[in-house]
């Protein structure tokens, strides 16, 4: 079977998607419904939103119009980073549901431990509440599964050390040259699922020479690296593009990266991202 066909297994047993759509900076509407059903049309079927990327109700839409059944699309979304309140995240979570017009998500992640306009804050307090909230939607049967996103050990083990649920999954910034090992190897001791977002470090990982040369070796192209490579380590890329050709390239990962090319690829050290 294809990778884009293929699952994970959660530790609640829910199947996640190997590949996810990354949507992350596509603005919403026209935007947003284009890539999003460009993305379903091409065999995706995760996607991954945020609240905090205001094209929810977008997302909801392309979904919608899709015309695929509500349980054969995985939805995530998150919630935004600076609700670290029990009330808060049960209202923002409603909202949610309400903007992607469904009434259950699959996925639904605390976005980062600490407002992103207060990066580095302990929130711990606040994160534990927002977490019981999505304990109970949790077990209300509203989630199917939930999680945090951007967390490190230490605000993982506040959430192990007084809540109930071990999160599900930790989405992370996750690409060839950034080191996550610490992140990584809690997650594995404690069965809670990694999901790597920005598997390209936002496009610059992509011309990286070592990357590019791997690439080379295999006659594909620098992103499908990215992703395989990912995919070898045991984690969910979630790749986004608003180009259909790309979206479909990065769903063509059914080679394998020989161990002697994934030690290569480990050597690759670094951030490439830029925001500017
Ligand atoms: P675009 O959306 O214009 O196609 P990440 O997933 O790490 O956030 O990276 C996303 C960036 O990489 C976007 O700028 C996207 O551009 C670009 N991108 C995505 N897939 C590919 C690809 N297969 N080849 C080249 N660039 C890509």
């Amino acid at each position: 079977m294809k990778v884009i066909d293929s699952y994970y297994v959660l530790s609640n047993g829910v199947k996640l998607p190997k590949i996810g759509f990354g949507t992350w900076q596509i603005k919403p509407g026209e935007d947003t419904v284009r890539a999003v059903s460009l993305a379903l049309k091409n065999g995706y079927r995760h996607i991954d939103t945020a609240e905090g990327y205001y094209n929810e109700a977008s997302v909801g839409q392309a979904i919608k119009e899709s015309g695929l059944k509500r349980e054969d699309v995985f939805i995530t979304s998150k919630l935004e980073s600076h609700i670290k309140t029990y009330e808060g995240a049960k209202e923002y979570f409603l909202e949610s549901l309400k903007k992607l017009d469904t009434d259950y998500l699959d996925l639904f992640i605390i976005h980062a431990p600490w407002p992103w306009s207060e990066m580095g804050k302990d929130c711990e307090t606040g994160n534990v509440l927002a977490y019981k909230a999505m304990e109970e939607l949790y077990h209300e049967g509203k989630v199917r599964a939930i999680g945090v996103s951007n967390f490190e050990v230490k605000h993982l083990q506040n959430i192990l050390d007084h809540c109930e649920v071990v999160p599900h999954v930790n989405q992370i910034g996750y690409f060839i040259g950034l080191d996550q090992s610490k992140t990584i190897r809690f997650c594995k001791e404690h069965n809670i699922f990694v999901e790597a977002y920005s598997p390209l470090g936002i496009g610059y990982l992509l011309s990286n020479e070592t990357v590019k040369e791997v690439a080379k070796k295999y006659s594909v192209s620098p992103a499908q690296i990215c992703l395989r490579y990912l995919l070898q380590k045991g984690v969910a890329p979630l790749p986004k593009s608003v180009h259909e050709q790309r979206m479909i390239q990065n769903t063509q990962v059914d080679f394998v990266i020989k161990d002697e090319d994934m030690l290569v690829l480990d050597q690759v050290k670094g951030d490439p991202r830029r925001w500017e």
